[in-house]
């Protein structure tokens, strides 16, 4: 499947750039609800790899994890990242256009989310479409992160800013 880089209109994605059938799209989903509720890690990301997520080694993502379920492919999630529980990745946005905020649906842009090599991401964090989280970067639990998250950064908040520095 192609790559994107950045914001990128949706009906463009999934018409020429990424088209995927309506099976595929119900598989997906299935394979989402099926991923949230799976026990064992191994078997868990197995499940979210067979979506379309790319997955690296030595990564943890907890249980009831929402990793965009529709368009699983634009999410990037490096080794050593950890994903806590509950935390929500969205990699579309069907209120923003190219050119500005319009409410609609189905008309909007995807964007992909790439977490960097040891990031780490707090509980019940929501992610929103085009972000990066740096390497060894730290999201605090309950942090809407609107914004990349520079390398070795904590950020915490709605909407997230830098707290501090990770020690390490
Ligand atoms: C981000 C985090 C690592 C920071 O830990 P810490 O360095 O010990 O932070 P502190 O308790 O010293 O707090 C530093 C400041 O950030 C604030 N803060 C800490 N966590 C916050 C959060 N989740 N949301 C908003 N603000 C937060 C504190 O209130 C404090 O602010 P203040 O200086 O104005 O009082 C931690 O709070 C956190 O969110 N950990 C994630 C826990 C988790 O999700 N566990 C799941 C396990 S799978």
């Amino acid at each position: 499947m192609k790559r994107i880089e950045g914001r990128t209109d949706r009906q463009e994605y999934e018409r020429r750039i990424a088209p995927r059938s309506l099976l595929r799209i119900l598989w997906q989903k299935q394979l989402h609800i099926l991923a949230r509720v799976t026990i064992p890690l191994g078997a868990r990301l197995a499940i979210y790899r067979a979506m379309g997520i790319r997955i690296g080694h030595g990564v943890f993502v907890g249980l009831d994890t929402y990793l965009g379920c529709q368009f699983p492919e634009l999410i990037e999630i490096e080794d050593d990242v950890t994903i806590s529980f509950r935390v929500t990745v969205v990699v579309h946005d069907d209120a923003r256009r190219m050119s500005g905020v319009i409410p609609g649906q189905l008309e909007g842009t995807v964007a992909p989310v790439r977490f960097r090599r040891g990031c780490y991401i707090g509980a019940g964090a929501l992610i929103l479409p085009g972000i990066t989280v740096g390497e060894g970067a730290v999201v605090a639990a309950g942090a809407v992160v609107t914004r990349d998250v520079p390398p070795h950064q904590v950020v915490a908040g709605v909407p997230a800013r830098t707290i501090k520095e990770t020690d390490g």
